[in-house]
């Protein structure tokens, strides 16, 4: 009974001791294990005179069941209090700030695109997208440019490739290759694969075989209009297009069409907007006149929609082009086109 006693006393001092779960453990395999002095004991129970044996067995086993209860006690402690503990240490603020990662921004051009679609998407446009190096065709023939016809000089183009295909096709389609010198061929592209009624845009890159100045480049961004039914009228395109600029620089716009050509339209129009920085009364940006000129327009020409596929006489429309560059550089005050692909990050960065 003292040799147990003894036991007790070791023990309970060892798990006084114990700071961890994992000195815990060790502790358990010590105290309770199959080489503990108690497992030795209690095998050696069987040499003791039976009388003793039922005794001292009895109090054996307490004390190891009093061992088993104070280690599962002490483990749930320590296993709460390392829960306790990883839960004030590891926990995320899910209310903190983020970090402030450089991920860049979108670029002017892009924003204004953005703005675009949205107001047309609005109004009912479908967003529609054509080829960049598209074929002569489509870039004047189906316009009603004919090849050697003065109109052309309007483009000064990027051609790709010089030399005509000739095949069964080409003595009605030109092949030869070049950069879209607008996006007006959308409307042909288009208006071949859907009937009217229609009302699209088409944003995209087009290019000029010119010099560069503050206000040319050799590539720029487009937007074409293209609205097709049996009554469209000259109105619906003046309520539609001041309706756009209205929204698009936020205030009151008014709009002016001057008769001009595009082989494409007849009539045709030069847009004006009144001047969204003094708004018609005349300042530096409208060079005093109260106006900016903004877009090229007109009702489509029959010839057009002849190439398109449609009967003519049967529909009438109107289409629209003009610069995304230029709008974003009133809407942002910026003085030259050329910032906008210089990759300047002065530049960039103020956006
Ligand atoms: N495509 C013409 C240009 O780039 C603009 C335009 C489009 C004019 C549609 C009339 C109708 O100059």
């Amino acid at each position: 009974m003292s040799k147990l006693e003894d036991i007790r006393t070791h023990a309970l001092s060892l798990i006084e001791g114990v700071s961890d779960l994992l000195v815990l453990d060790n502790a358990r395999t010590k105290i309770l294990g199959r080489k503990s002095e108690l497992s030795l004991f209690l095998r050696s129970l069987k040499d003791m005179p039976l009388e003793d044996q039922k005794r001292v067995g009895a109090a054996a086993n307490a004390l190891r069941a009093e061992l088993e209860e104070l280690f599962e006690k002490k483990r749930r402690e320590f296993s709460s209090a390392s829960y306790e503990s990883a839960l004030k240490h590891e926990r995320i603020d899910v209310t903190r700030p983020g970090l402030k990662h450089a991920r860049g921004h979108i670029h002017p051009i892009s924003r204004v695109i953005k703005d675009i679609v949205t107001i047309f998407s609005s109004m009912g446009f479908e967003v529609v997208e054509g080829p960049e190096v598209e074929t002569e065709y489509y870039n004047f023939d189906a316009l009603n440019i004919p090849a050697n016809h003065p109109a052309r000089d309007m483009w000064d183009t990027f051609w790709l490739r010089q030399n005509e295909v000739k095949s069964e096709k080409s003595k009605v389609k030109s092949d030869r290759l070049l950069l879209r010198t607008h996006t007006s061929p959308v409307q042909v592209r288009y208006m071949e694969n859907h009937n009217p009624p229609l009302k699209i845009i088409v944003p995209g890159r087009a290019y000029r075989y010119e010099a560069t100045d503050a206000s040319h480049e050799f590539q720029f961004f487009q937007l074409e209009g293209l609205v097709v039914d049996r009554q469209i009228s000259i109105a619906n395109f003046k309520g539609v297009i001041q309706e756009f600029f209205s929204r698009l620089f936020k205030k009151k716009i008014t709009v002016r069409l001057r008769p001009s050509f595009f082989p494409f339209v007849e009539p045709g129009f030069e847009v004006d907007i009144s001047c969204v920085a003094c708004r018609g009364a005349g300042c530096s940006i409208c060079k005093k006149s109260g106006w900016l000129e903004l877009a090229g327009a007109g009702m489509v020409h029959q010839n057009v929609f002849k190439a398109a596929g449609y009967t003519p006489g049967e529909w009438q429309g109107f289409a629209f082009g003009f610069g995304i560059d230029r709008i974003a550089m009133m809407k942002y005050k910026i003085p030259d086109i050329r910032l906008f692909h210089s990759g300047d990050l002065r530049f960039l960065k103020q956006f």
